[in-house]
């Protein structure tokens, strides 16, 4: 395992959510109430970058921006169709204003 730092608090204002490199990999990382959820980038169905959708940190689902299909970003789980299977979820955390990434090598 392995740990990244991926930017700062301040790429990512509340209630966002935004890509970032991680290690070959995208990871989209969405901020909501203080906390931080780390999800991959790229939707389960098709290419589509999951940080490009809607994201409602009421819910904590971020909507494909391709076909609509609704993810958790603290499951990875999709919620709706067409995507029907979970995209990898990683650890994410702050220390001070940085984000930090866990992820396997
Ligand atoms: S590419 Fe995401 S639902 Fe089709």
């Amino acid at each position: 395992m392995s740990t990244i730092q991926v930017g700062t608090l301040a790429d990512i204002p509340e209630g966002t959510g935004r890509a970032f490199d991680v290690a070959g990999r995208r990871v989209a990382v969405f901020r909501a109430e203080g906390q931080l959820y780390a999800i991959d980038d790229t939707c389960s169905h098709a290419e589509a970058s999951l940080s490009q959708g809607e994201f409602d940190p009421d819910e904590l689902c971020v909507e494909c921006p391709l076909h609509g299909s609704l993810f958790d970003v603290r499951s990875g789980l999709p919620r709706t169709l067409p995507a029907f299977e979970p995209i990898a979820t990683y650890r994410v955390y702050s220390e001070a204003d940085a984000v930090f990434v866990e992820y396997h090598d």
